[in-house]
């Protein structure tokens, strides 16, 4: 059976994607961005998941007013990087999972969650910049990726609730796959930030981090949260945030931090960065990774899991 194993979310910053193709990591403005996914690199490094399912928007490149689908599921088997104006980032194709992508869609669409199908579409800094935090530069991304886009672009996105809810139906979904995968599931996005308009570069770091502590502690609660508190707080943009629920929705309730990160400025956006994990996982490679970055040890996991292990 396959598997959600952890759950990563962070920002997707096109400036990010852009210091990393243009060699300018180590400049005094961009150090602390990347510094603060090396212990990232290194813990996916590790855990090595079978399958990435990507929540992501797209910004008006693959979709357009013409088409603005609520949730749409990529089944192709390869994603073209997108042309958003500079030629398409020099970063290798994303290879999907026709199969899980398939199976998916034919799973939550019978529990009544109204996904569009594409099986042609390329696809933008949303989703790639993520990749690239995770995994650097590598030749190729080191696992298929199924696109999963939201609009959150035009109004009205979907609720946080929805968001949520549809995370549960993907988890029962992927449980519901025969084959043996581990499964990593990305939320993008955020944080805090308006790109135009009198607030444009608007921040609030307490906003976001409380976003942080609830999305861990009580999603339940964090997806009652209305969009206008979104956007009146944390600006137009950060109506982004929706889709970190809907990874919080595919994990466990007792899914733990195993990693955080915040930093501004970077662009115009607040950096805001989450792994969580599943209980189950072998805690001995955590720690070890922990002691390796000077980090501090994670609680013991609870009893009643200590017989689930999926790696
Ligand atoms: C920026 C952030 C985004 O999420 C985005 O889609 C475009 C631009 C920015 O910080 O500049
Ligand atoms: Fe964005």
């Amino acid at each position: 059976m396959a598997r959600i194993v952890a759950g990563v979310a962070t920002s997707h910053i096109p400036a990010v994607g852009a210091a990393l193709d243009n060699g300018r990591t180590t400049e005094s403005y961009w150090q602390p961005v990347f510094a603060g996914y090396e212990f990232s690199k290194k813990w996916i490094a590790d855990l090595a998941p079978d399958v990435i399912i990507e929540v992501y928007n797209d910004h008006a490149t693959a979709f357009s007013l013409d088409i603005i689908p609520t949730f749409a599921i990529g089944c192709a088997p390869e994603f073209p990087i997108a042309d958003e104006g500079w030629g398409p980032r020099r970063v290798p194709p994303v290879v999907g999972h026709p199969e899980l992508a398939w199976h998916i869609a034919q799973s939550t669409i019978l529990d009544e969650f109204d996904m569009t199908i594409v099986n042609n579409m390329a696809v933008d800094h949303g989703l790639t910049v993520p990749l690239s935090l995770m995994y650097g530069q590598p030749k190729a991304w080191p696992a298929p990726v199924i696109p999963l886009a939201v609009n959150v672009v035009q109004y009205p996105p979907p609720t946080g609730n929805r968001c949520y809810n549809l995370g549960k139906a993907i988890r029962k979904a992927v449980e519901s796959y025969p084959e043996d995968l581990r499964v990593v599931v990305f939320g993008t996005g955020g944080m805090s930030h308006q790109l135009q308009g009198p607030r444009a570069g608007l921040i609030n770091a307490e906003f976001d981090n409380a976003f942080l502590d609830e999305l861990i502690a009580d999603p339940a609660h964090l997806a009652q949260r209305p969009h206008i508190e979104y956007v009146r707080e944390a600006g137009s943009e950060a109506i982004e945030l929706v889709m970190w629920l809907i990874m919080r929705g595919a994990l466990d309730d007792r899914a733990k931090e195993v990693y955080r990160y915040y930093h501004v400025p970077a662009s115009n956006t607040a950096v805001g960065h989450l792994i969580l994990e599943n209980p189950g996982l072998p805690q001995q490679r955590i720690a070890e990774t922990r002691i390796e970055y000077g980090m501090p040890q994670l609680d013991e996991q609870p009893e009643d899991v200590a017989d689930e292990v999926v790696v």
